[in-house]
């Protein structure tokens, strides 16, 4: 304690990986490190990186880079590397960065103030094992956490699937669901701090499996049912979830418990069969059909979401209608779409690749087809009333800025005092990424 040193954390990727940061920032005050919001402030500069495509991985290495004089005018300073570029590249980045001091893997960073201190007296410092023990024992601390309104929770972390285009199962390691008692407290923790929505996270969230006090073992919708109990949480959420793990338990909780928001993220990658079945999926496209039908018979206004692929590996003109085919049935509120980016170590790397000039094609096309689609979502909204959480100050004078049920940032001119509550917006506009509304 005491040394007041200062923390910068920079994050690329997915809300883990927000959440992970978050994890980290905490751990490290409690060992006198405070967190600051600029580079030039810090003395140890944390890049929280991402390797799901490969663009994500070079942005890590070119912002090192720009960061690199900040260590000529303060030679002390130390660079970390953590999250899934680190577990995969090990000893690689220090070759190809020297700056760098410290790489943590997304499994050890329990062990991160330790590391610290050993590269403070100049050692090069390495750690990505994957450890028995439990690091959210040490990790889960949300003590002096900067209060917001909402929070996210790791409920399960890795994944066992194995598409052929996924680095996730090596970077994340197998999959692992942490006890339903473990992560019942951590959101008392949270609702007792003032949280009122949690988004429950994992890279399969919805194979979570966790084992509860009596040693049964409960699902997703059995977590889910259960914090709907607590007074105080309003909003549950969850994300990201494989159509395979869609059980009939966790479609009905959609129609029965009322906190669940009417959103799913629910990634189908293609919409052919011949490519999902290359890609490993293990379902056909019926079978996505088939699931989205029941979500909306237990939720009819249910909002959806997805991951798309364009340009994997031998698909043809014919595989990416199919795609275009799905996305028109099934009508997305919203959606990522990502050229096929061949990832080292993964089964698809070696096969006939698909031309780049016909990849930036078919991923415009695509684009063009989901932003339609939501824009006319956003656009059935104007008129309606939507519940709104009010999280921060908006960008104009009096405003404020928060999340209706659809996840779909509102606007409105309200009074500060309601930040942290619900209240109900009638919408008036359709911004490109956002609503704008007045109180009802
Ligand atoms: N190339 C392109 N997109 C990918 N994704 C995962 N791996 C790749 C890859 N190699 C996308 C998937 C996934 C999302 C998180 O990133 O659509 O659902
Ligand atoms: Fe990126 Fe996947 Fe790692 Fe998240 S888990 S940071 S999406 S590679």
């Amino acid at each position: 304690m005491g040394s007041d040193k200062k923390v910068f954390i920079k994050t690329y990727g997915c809300q883990m990986n927000v959440y992970d940061s978050e994890r980290m920032a905490a751990n490290l005050a409690a060992q006198g490190y405070a967190e600051v919001s600029a580079p030039e402030e810090a003395d140890v500069i944390l890049l929280n990186t991402c390797h799901i495509r490969e663009k994500a991985a070079e942005k890590v290495y070119s912002e090192l880079g720009r960061l690199k004089p900040l260590k000529e005018v303060k030679p002390d300073l130390k660079f970390g590397v953590a999250g899934c570029v680190a577990q995969a590249e090990g000893q690689e980045i220090i070759n190809r960065a020297p700056l760098v001091d410290l790489v943590v893997g997304p499994q050890a960073y329990q062990n991160l103030p330790e590391m610290l201190k050993r590269a403070d007296n100049g050692a090069k410092v390495i750690d990505t094992e994957f450890p028995v023990e439990d690091k959210f024992e040490k990790l889960a601390n949300h003590a002096g956490m900067k209060s917001a309104p909402t929070a996210f929770v790791t409920v399960q972390e890795g994944c066992d699937k194995f598409c052929a285009f996924c680095v996730v199962p090596y970077t994340r390691g197998a999959e692992v669901s942490r006890p339903a008692t473990q992560v019942l407290t951590e959101v008392k923790q949270l609702v007792a701090r003032g949280v009122r929505e949690v988004t429950l996270l994992g890279q399969n969230v919805n194979a979570y499996h966790g084992e509860a006090l009596d040693g049964s073992t409960w699902g997703l919708a059995r977590l889910i049912r259960e914090l709907a109990d607590y007074d105080g949480l309003d909003r549950i959420r969850f994300t990201t979830s494989h159509p395979l793990d869609m059980d009939d338990d966790l479609i009905a909780a959609h129609g029965e418990v009322k906190k669940l928001m009417p959103y799913l993220h629910l990634p189908v990658q293609s919409g052919s069969d011949k490519i999902l079945k290359r890609m490993a999926r293990k379902h056909t496209r019926d079978e996505y059909f088939r699931i989205i039908d029941k979500m909306r018979d237990a939720r009819p206004d249910l909002a959806l979401s997805g991951d798309f692929i364009v340009g994997f590996p031998e698909e043809s003109d014919q595989d990416f209608e199919d795609t275009m085919d799905l996305v028109r049935r099934v009508e997305y509120a919203q959606a990522y779409s990502f050229k096929y980016s061949e990832r080292p170590g993964t089964p698809a790397v070696d096969r006939e690749q698909v031309p780049e000039d016909v990849k930036g094609a078919r991923l415009m096309e695509l684009q063009d087809l989901l932003t339609k689609q939501q824009k006319a979502f956003q656009q059935g909204l104007v008129g309606k009333t939507l519940d709104v959480l009010f999280e921060k100050h908006g960008r104009e004078e009096g405003q404020l800025t928060g999340r209706s049920e659809y996840l779909l940032p509102v606007h409105a001119m309200a009074p500060q005092e309601m930040k942290g509550q619900i209240a109900s917006v009638k919408i008036d506009v359709n911004h490109r990424n956002s609503l704008g509304g007045t109180l009802a």
